[in-house]
């Protein structure tokens, strides 16, 4: 084989596939054909599949939109973690419930989960859904968190969830410097994390580095991802950002024969076809509700 012909199969060649071993077939009855792997002699990389997660840049009206909504949750005062429902791991003086009055899950946040399925494909989480429903905005807050105060490891509940950066007082590059920090190996202090397992079983954090250039940006994940945020010290100013969680809406679904979205209880063959799998072009029809 010349270089020439290893380049093209190199190419051609999925960089990860999955081949049915001939045994495999003899013993569990598939049908599959069995195609060896053609594996070029000149060396590529290999990196198994892994979910993550979209980021994304809100425009001005998005963000006067959401200064609004803080502003509403400031009057009507509803804090989603009171003495009685202790919803957040969040250490911070005050998380309040924000409501959705200008649907912002219509036009940002539906179409993102959308776009997150496009390029990922479905979360476990979606698979393991036995039927097709829309996602919905199950809950949103805002949290206002002072110097010192922290997010400890934690998930969420939910299909989707989303954290927008609102108001970042800090800069990764200072706070570093402290003399809390000028002498760790981490690059934990003040900023937002992903944790996630690696190849070889370690956990991994993934630290978005926090400075006002954040101020803006949304990040959507699926809610079983582990996440966290670190401390800032020294500034007096306020950190703000936005954080909620979309789930399905079990009381509509989608019925494939006729191409429209039901309530659930109309639907009396609402078992009849239904794809487990929804594609995301399928996940498209469902902006808008
Ligand atoms: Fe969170």
């Amino acid at each position: 084989m010349n270089r020439e012909e290893n380049k093209r199969l190199n190419r051609e060649t999925k960089p990860h596939s999955i081949v049915t071993p001939p045994h495999w077939e003899n013993s569990h009855g598939g049908n599959d054909e069995y195609i060896p792997v053609q594996i070029p002699n000149v060396p590529r990389s290999c990196r198994p599949p892994s979910l993550g997660w979209m980021e994304m840049r809100l425009d001005g009206s998005d963000m006067d939109c959401l200064w609004k909504y803080i502003e509403t949750a400031k009057k009507e005062n509803v804090t989603i973690n009171n003495s009685a429902n202790k919803r957040l791991a969040g250490n911070i003086s005050s998380s309040l419930t924000l409501v959705d009055s200008d649907n912002f899950f219509r036009k940002v946040l539906d179409p993102l989960c959308a776009q997150y399925q496009l390029m990922f494909g479905d979360t476990p989480n979606i698979k393991a859904t036995p039927s097709m429903h829309p996602l919905e905005l199950v809950d949103m807050w805002v949290n206002f968190q002072k110097k010192h105060e922290f997010n400890p490891a934690h998930t969420h509940t939910g299909i989707f969830s989303f954290v927008i950066f609102m108001k970042i007082p800090t800069n990764y590059r200072d706070q570093k410097k402290l003399s809390i920090a000028n002498l760790s190996n981490s690059d934990a202090i003040s900023n937002f994390a992903f944790s996630y397992v690696d190849i070889f079983g370690n956990i991994t954090h993934h630290p978005m580095i926090m400075s006002p250039e954040y101020e803006g940006i949304i990040l959507l994940f699926p809610s079983s991802l582990p996440h966290q945020v670190y401390p800032f010290y020294e500034s007096d100013e306020t950190r703000i950002t936005i954080s909620g969680n979309l789930g399905l809406n079990t009381k509509l679904i989608f019925d494939e024969n006729s191409g429209l979205i039901k309530e659930t209880s109309l639907l009396s063959e609402v078992n009849k076809k239904i794809d487990p799998t929804p594609s995301p072009q399928k996940r498209n029809l469902f902006s808008g509700l």
